[in-house]
């Protein structure tokens, strides 16, 4: 097998720099594969690429380099070790060489360094997938990769209510050539490119991404696979691990409520309510569906700059067992965000290329367990998931003959 490509939607941000710091650092032999789940013996059963195999490149709207954001991670954050920043300066400059101008949207940024790589550009929506998808095929060519792997990691956008034309192709095709920007987010305009080109697509971030009906219909007619959304690190991960266990033990729920602080890129845009909404959305819907009721509380998120790229998340359980009496269960999860998701992006190029391999096209729900908001699945309980995982790689193992791990 050749090399693949992996194109990062939002290159240049904490999650990204981080993942192509561990891709690199893994390849160099300077780091082990600790929060890798395809370093588990189950899953590295399967022939997945290799980490030195993966050439990175993506698009941001920025112009802030990598290596700029890896040494903030380093020094400000406590991130990362600063003597991988420094071993792999020439590795971060190279990546670096190969993002190209995004898709300018809205999202809210402060400070000068904010500066938009795409600032002024006045393209029709027609002439930014013709630019997106040259970008991809250059990407490609200049590198002799198998395929591309196009994976969203940018800015959180607001949500989108979508109309009966996103519900078809041809639909959305006219809504592209009639160029109605209302009704694209930045997520569709990379989800189409990388799917019209035949580029599997994931999206680890709550924007629409491929969501809309139409983007699947593509998807499947051009035979790729895709899948999202929103990566499972911290809060959520925990409550889906748990909530099973009041469900089996028959303890009732009264009230779940979580409280979470964030700094960093992320939490910046997540501090303006439109963008606050969509994280709200794909954190707020697990319990429900392993419960069978929805219990009171909510989820809350605010922004703490001082935290740089770390997250807190408390949670305060009531519940209520035998003879009714009410009991609590409380927890504190204390995360380097980055850290807890840049494994999980590396998981995920590695498993929808080589589902991309064997052929297979439409929602990869084997990745289930990778997201909050599992497409297509409604199984919320993380092992559950996870099972549904190591079938998928018992199945290839027996079929395709792949060796034990
Ligand atoms: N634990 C985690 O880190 C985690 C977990 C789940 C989901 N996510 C999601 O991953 C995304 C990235 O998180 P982060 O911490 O790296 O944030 P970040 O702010 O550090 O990075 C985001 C990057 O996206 C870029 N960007 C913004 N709009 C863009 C556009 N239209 N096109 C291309 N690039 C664009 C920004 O310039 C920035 O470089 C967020 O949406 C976040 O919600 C992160």
């Amino acid at each position: 097998m050749g090399k693949i490509g992996a194109w990062l939607i939002g290159a240049r941000g904490s999650l990204a720099s981080t993942a192509v710091i561990g891709a690199r650092a893994i390849a160099h032999d300077l780091a082990g594969s600790n929060g890798l789940v395809t370093a588990l013996p189950e899953i590295a059963a399967l022939p997945l690429v290799g980490m030195d195999d993966i050439v990175f490149g993506g698009w941001d709207v920025v112009s802030d380099p990598i290596l700029h954001k890896a040494r903030v991670l380093a020094h400000d954050d406590t991130a990362i070790p600063p003597g991988l920043v420094a071993a792999l300066e020439d590795d971060l400059l190279a990546v670096d060489m190969r993002v190209r101008p995004g898709v300018l949207d809205h999202a809210p940024r402060s400070g000068s360094s904010a500066l938009r790589a795409a600032r002024g550009r006045r393209e029709t929506l027609a002439g930014t997938l013709k630019r997106l998808g040259e970008d991809l095929e250059q990407f490609r060519a200049d590198h002799a990769l198998e395929t591309v792997v196009v994976v969203n990691v940018a800015s959180t956008e607001p949500p989108l209510e979508l109309g009966a034309e996103h519900d078809r192709l041809d639909g959305l095709d006219r809504l592209i050539h009639a160029d109605r920007r209302a009704a694209f987010r930045p997520s569709m305009l990379y989800a189409y490119a990388a799917l019209a080109h035949g580029f599997p697509y994931v999206n680890f971030t709550p924007s629409i991404g491929v969501e809309p009906p139409a983007l699947q219909q593509l998807g499947r007619k051009q035979g790729v696979p895709f899948y999202g959304c929103d990566g499972k690190t911290g809060e959520t991960l925990v409550k889906t691990v748990l909530a099973p266990l009041f469900r089996c033990r028959n303890l009732e729920v009264l009230s779940w409520d979580g409280f979470n602080i964030l700094g960093g890129g992320d939490g910046e845009v997540l501090s303006h309510s439109r963008h606050r909404e969509s994280k709200l959305r794909s954190k707020s819907n697990v319990l429900a569906p392993t419960l069978g009721y929805r219990p009171q509380g909510k989820v809350s998120i605010d922004y703490v700059p001082a935290l740089g790229n770390w997250k807190t998340a408390w949670d305060h359980i009531l519940f209520r067992g035998f003879l009714g009496t009410k009991m609590t269960a409380q927890f504190i999860w204390q995360g380097c965000d980055s850290i807890l998701a840049a494994p999980l992006v590396l998981d995920l190029i590695r498993l929808a290329e080589y589902a991309h391999r064997r052929g297979e096209s439409g929602q990869m729900t084997q990745l289930a367990c990778f997201f909050k908001k599992p497409m297509g699945v409604e199984v919320h309980s993380f092992m559950a998931q996870f099972e549904t995982l190591l079938e998928y790689v018992e199945r290839h193992r027996a079929t395709f003959g792949v060796r034990r791990g």
